[in-house]
């Protein structure tokens, strides 16, 4: 198959050049930079679930399937392949209950396992949501445990571990987090897959956990640490999601990842794509994925797509989007009218 042309302009607030794919995703081999050193990537992006107003019957996923489609696409012809796309929460509306989360859970997974994705081998690794793991009850928003069951059920055989934290512990969880937070290996790198709406404590992670299992990793000489979460620890200032609900959690978990040399954490839950530095660990903000952005993202910054993240002997984040479409977010975006090109390129390796 030819591939299509990749015309590479002069680069405009990145370290590298920017891409512009005409209609086919981004040819890693035929960028001069670290792709040819890493030895795995991963893909992460979160937010993609549509607005109440626009549940249909006919889309029973509530996903914005357009811009869900396209990244399906863009990341399946990426080459070489990512490992693991990391789905950072929010794929879908849920914020009720566990009769109607089920059901989109199930339908997003089989439009996930219909995709040129899933057949080019990117293994899926879900990450829940406030959307997923919450309920909307007279204004208020809560983790409830049928929603951690229904979470654990649907999309068991993509959760990659099973040694969270249980109930009760140093942490104080009202539930069994065990395959909600956990950890796992592959080629050398440690990722840690934080829920950030545990029963009983919204807008948190159990720091005690993390704090021991990302020494444990350091002390293992795992080469690089990752986590990912739904809910940033520091949210973009344009955003009105916000993130973690106490700064004490917020900073025992930061200084858990910085003290174990963790590149970064991803994150999503703001709908726009962000990156801060508040010390040595980078948070990323790959909120993109095709909700609607936030209404004080600024013109140039709003699109949509998907964070890659290449491992190798350094580490290197690029951020790619195609402009929202005119028409209003769930319009087709055809890669001839929204071209997919390199938004942000950063090397986030440790030093
Ligand atoms: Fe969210």
């Amino acid at each position: 198959m030819q591939r299509a042309a990749i015309v590479f302009l002069a680069g405009v607030g990145c370290s590298s050049p920017a891409g512009v794919i005409d209609a086919a995703p981004p040819d890693q081999a035929a960028a001069p930079d670290a792709a040819q050193a890493a030895s795995f990537s991963f893909v992460v992006v979160g937010c993609n679930r549509v607005e109440k107003a626009d549940i249909t019957t006919n889309n029973p996923s509530t996903a914005n399937l357009a811009e869900l489609d396209r990244t399906f696409a863009e990341i399946a012809a990426l080459s070489p392949p990512p490992k693991f796309l990391f789905f950072a929460g929010d794929m879908v509306y849920g914020y009720k209950d566990a009769a109607t989360l089920q059901p989109e859970l199930a339908a997003w997974l089989a439009h996930y396992d219909a995709s040129p994705l899933a057949a080019a081998g990117v293994e899926l690794v879900p990450v829940p949501g406030n959307h997923e793991m919450q309920t909307k009850q007279n204004g208020l928003k809560y983790a409830y445990p049928e929603a951690e069951a229904t979470w654990v059920a649907v999309m068991g055989s993509r959760i990659r571990g099973s040694n969270g934290p249980a109930a009760g512990g140093a942490d104080q969880l009202q539930t069994d987090q065990a395959r909600l937070d956990y950890s796992f290996d592959f080629s050398g790198t440690h990722f840690v897959v934080l829920d950030t709406d545990p029963v009983g404590a919204d807008g948190s992670v159990p720091t005690t956990w993390v704090t021991a299992d990302v020494s444990a990793a350091r002390a293992s000489g795992a080469a690089h640490i990752f986590a990912i979460s739904h809910k940033p620890a520091y949210p973009s200032p344009l955003s009105a999601e916000g993130g973690f609900t106490s700064p004490a959690v917020r900073d025992a978990l930061w200084t858990a990842l910085e003290q174990n040399h963790a590149e970064a954490m991803l994150s999503a839950h703001n709908h726009l794509w962000y990156k801060t530095r508040p010390a040595s660990t980078w948070q990323i903000v790959a909120g993109n994925g095709g909700s609607l952005l936030e209404s004080t993202v600024p013109a140039a910054d709003a699109f949509y797509g998907f964070t890659l993240v290449e491992v190798g002997a350094s580490v290197t984040v690029k951020s790619f989007g195609r402009d929202v479409p005119s028409a209003g977010y769930l319009a087709p975006a055809t890669p001839a009218k929204y071209p997919t090109t390199l938004r942000d390129t950063t090397d986030i390796t440790w030093h």
